[in-house]
Formats: structure tokens, sequence, C-alpha cells
């Protein structure tokens, strides 16, 4: 199994951001997360005894069923945990959460709205905590689609420096994700966003400060044409995402121009892959041709949420010894 330098030997480790990891880490997750898929039942059950809990505060099933699929082939136990059945959901503190379930399991997974929520949890708990979705970021999906990026452009392996992604939409959690990505990998990132969903100020601000020293670049317009122009990658989200679904309809009218459909990709380099994290609104943010046509990668990609958390488990709570 490739081992993962890790940057603190034996102390305790969480992945709320995709910046918990160095670039050295993320490249040799990937790797190790290709030597998972190529034999997805571990026979040394190297989490043989190890428990996760899964704290669900929004739907999934990507996320729940990847986790669980990926304790059990590595020999340790998921529980699932959601608001409708716990105490937190009740309004128990998330302090008070963090140290009780820190006493039961090795890792807690949170899926949560407000990123300063998953970021208590991590403050308080003994053991390491990962982010499945936060209102922020969605790093998990970051890894999986990064591994997608990595089978279908081999080259990567060499360097990111050639790779350029295309985001079209809203400005979310999976913006940010993505703009991490570039910043660390050091790869082209061009988002088109309309004006007033832009992303996180201070993720694109730590971009931009990246690329001043010779890192990624990242490209923020108003014009989805100028971000799709040649890239390798095309890649999209739902225009109102959980917790957002009052705002659905206005959101429709900003999004619109935006929307993924066969001529905006055919814009994109004759290679181009499109991805979508899922779930997706075909009509809306992508259109039937795109997401169900012969460039589309996003069944690998849900899949490779299952090696590529399997690889981040390993990391987190064995340092990728295997
Ligand atoms: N992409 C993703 O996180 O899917 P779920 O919401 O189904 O977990
Ligand atoms: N941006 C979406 C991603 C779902 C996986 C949301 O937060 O709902």
């Amino acid at each position: 199994m490739t081992p993962i330098l890790s940057r603190a030997q034996g102390s305790l480790r969480h992945f709320l951001s995709l910046d918990d990891l160095r670039p050295d880490e993320i490249r040799a997750l990937l790797e190790t997360s290709l030597e998972l898929k190529a034999a997805p039942r571990h026979p040394a059950s190297p989490l043989a005894g190890r428990v996760l809990a899964l704290l669900f505060r929004k739907s999934s099933t990507r996320t729940r069923v990847s986790f669980e699929v990926g304790m059990h082939q590595l020999g340790g136990h998921a529980i699932y945990l959601a608001d409708r059945d716990s105490q937190l959901g009740r309004g128990e503190p998330v302090s008070d959460t963090a140290r009780v379930l820190s006493g039961y399991v090795d890792a807690i997974m949170v899926r949560t709205f407000a990123h300063a929520e998953a970021e208590e949890l991590a403050e308080h708990s003994h053991v390491p905590v990962i982010n499945g979705l936060t209102d922020r970021f969605h790093p998990c999906q970051l890894l999986a689609d990064l591994l997608t990026i990595r089978e279908c452009f081999p080259e990567v392996a060499d360097g990111w420096g050639g790779m350029s992604v295309a985001w079209l939409g809203d400005g979310n959690n999976m913006a940010n994700s993505w703009i991490n990505a570039a910043r660390i990998l050091g790869f082209e990132l061009r988002l088109a966003i309309p004006e007033g969903l832009d992303p996180d100020p201070e993720t694109l601000a730590l971009a931009r400060a990246a690329e001043a020293q010779g890192g990624g670049r990242v490209i923020l317009t108003r014009d989805p044409a100028e971000a799709v122009a040649g890239v390798r990658v095309v890649t999209t989200d739902v225009w109102a995402s959980m917790g957002q679904e009052g705002e659905a309809q206005a959101r429709e009218a900003q999004l619109r121009p935006y929307q993924v459909d066969g001529a905006r990709f055919r814009e994109a380099h004759p290679d181009a892959i499109f991805l979508h994290c899922l779930p997706a609104h075909r009509g809306e943010e992508v259109t039937v041709d795109v997401i169900d046509g012969p460039r589309s990668r996003v069944f690998q990609e849900a899949e490779n949420r299952l090696h590529a958390q399997k690889a981040l488990l390993l990391h987190l709570l064995t340092q990728g010894v295997a």
C-alpha cells in the first residue's frame, strides 16, 4: 500500500477542508485510492475494531453509503445518526456530542449546515472529524473528483499544472472546494458565476494570494463561454443547495445562462469530461445529452467516493499503513 506521509505522525488530524492535507498527501492519497479500487475487499482488515460515527443533519445517499461500505470493506464498522434520532437534533450542544462520541468511536464524519459547527465538533473531539459536507466545503467529494481526473488524465500523476477545469453555476460549497483544489494542486480553474452568487471571499482571496506566488490560476468570470473554452473538465452543481430550497425560483432565473448544455460543452477541449457531484437536476444546471452523454464521468465519480474515502480513513486512522 502506498504510504502517505503524515504532517504530524501520531497526532490527531481532522479533515474539514482540503487544506488539512498537504499537496503531496493528496497526491499519495489518490494513488492509494487507485490501489484500493483495484482490490476493494482488503484482506488484512486494517480497520478491524474501529468505528466511525456518521452524523447527518442533511440528507445523503452517496456520502452515507460510501462511508458505511468503506468502513465495512476495511474491517471496521459505521454508525449512522440522523438529527431525527439523535439528541443533537433536539439541541444537545455540539461540544457535548463531540466529547461523548469521542469516548465511543474512532472517528466522526459530520454533514451539517454551518461550517463553524463542524469546526466546533473538531475542537471538542478527541478523534478525527471528517467533513461530509458543510455549507462552505465538500472536501470528500473533491477527493473523488480529483481521483476521477487522475483516472481519465493519467498525466496528472506527474503534475497538475496542465489541468484546466471550468465551474459553471452557483458559488457554493463545491465551488469553494474546487478553488481550494486548484490552489493546492496548482491547476487552472475558471469559474463562471453570476453576480451575487460568488464563492466564499476568503477562499478566493487565499487562491489569489497563492497565484501571486506562482500557484494555480483561479479565474472568476460572469461569462460561461470564457470559462469553458478549451478546458479538459467541465463541472457544475445544483442551483439551490440543501437549505436553499426557498430561493430556488430566484436562483433559477439567475443561473439559467450558466446551464451546461451540449453546445456549451462542445466549447471545451474535444476530450473534455463532464463531472457533477450528484444529485443532479436534469434540465436545470445540466442537460440530459451532457450528463448522460459519452463524455460524462458522473457515475465513475460517484463510485470514487468509496475508494477515496477508504484511503482517507486509512490515512487518518492508521497513517496510511494498511
Ligand atoms: N455528492 C454527495 O455528497 O451526494 P449525497 O448528498 O448523496 O451524499
Ligand atoms: N451543493 C450541494 C451538494 C450536494 C452534494 C448541496 O450542498 O446541497
